[in-house]
């Protein structure tokens, strides 16, 4: 199968057909997820809550994300790889985001990147797009600002929703390849949908997007705690995992573990 390209996300808008889209952070999960024909894969930064320990995304660096985006790149043969502009690397300037996009292509192996704000960085995207570097908007809940949205709070009600029609515009106009909506009410998503010609995914938005995307590890039930209502459990790892790694405990302390077939 060929490799995704921007143009196929556009397609599937044009055509009223769906993609999905999964985090992945490492080989094997990218190596799954592609064979699974997941048409997109995210090097979120949430690989900073997902996979480096933090609190946030706030504290994860361009220099943590990138060898975690070369290693998704060189085991995904198909999907279409985006990598997410971490806090503080692209907002000073264009000039400064094109120059992390660019570390993202270049040393990255990304197929193109994420950056979270609206119509404030048409300016950005463009410079970016013209760059050669494909963007895709985050707007919405943009968690990188969740300090100045006062915390996981649903965006664009009520009136509300003309700004992110707005700020999606702005992102299309200024050549953004594709726009993803986090946590806005499924009305806003759809009216958001509608009004811009690229394809559109959300998390948190309903079902009117032509794309959805959920964190690989809230879908697969590999992290505990409290899940947020967007969330679609689709295998309980954790609970196997555990499982797993309990029974080869037991098995190494009573001593059934390793026996003579697993011996030289
Ligand atoms: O970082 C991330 O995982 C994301 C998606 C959940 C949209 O930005
Ligand atoms: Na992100």
């Amino acid at each position: 199968l060929p490799r995704i390209r921007t143009h196929h996300l556009q397609q599937a808008k044009t055509s009223g057909e769906h993609f999905a889209m999964l985090t992945a952070y490492d080989q094997y999960t990218a190596e799954i997820f592609d064979e699974a024909g997941i048409e997109v894969l995210l090097v979120g930064d949430s690989a900073s809550n997902n996979v480096f320990g933090n609190e946030t995304s706030l504290p994860v660096t361009v220099d943590e994300l990138l060898p975690l985006c070369r290693a998704v790149t060189r085991s995904a043969k198909r999907a279409l790889v985006v990598a997410d502009l971490p806090f503080g690397s692209y907002e000073v300037s264009p000039q400064q985001a094109v120059a992390t996009g660019v570390r993202f292509l270049k040393e990255g192996l990304a197929h193109a990147v994420k950056l979270e704000g609206g119509k404030f960085y048409a300016e950005t995207v463009r410079a970016m797009v013209q760059a050669g570097i494909p963007v895709m908007g985050h707007i919405g809940f943009t968690p990188q600002s969740e300090h100045s949205l006062g915390g996981y709070r649903v965006q664009g009600r009520g009136d509300d929703a003309a700004r992110l029609v707005d700020d999606a515009a702005a992102l299309a106009e200024a050549g953004a390849f594709c726009v993803l909506m986090e946590m806005v009410p499924a009305e806003t998503a759809k009216a958001v949908d509608a009004a811009i010609s690229v394809p559109t995914i959300g998390i948190g938005a309903g079902n009117a997007t032509t794309g959805q995307v959920l964190v690989w590890q809230d879908m697969a039930g590999l992290r505990g705690g409290r899940m947020a209502k967007f969330v679609k459990q689709y295998a309980d790892l954790r609970t196997a995992l555990s499982d797993a790694a309990k029974a080869y405990g037991d098995d190494v302390r009573s001593g059934q573990f390793p026996g003579p077939e697993h011996s030289f």
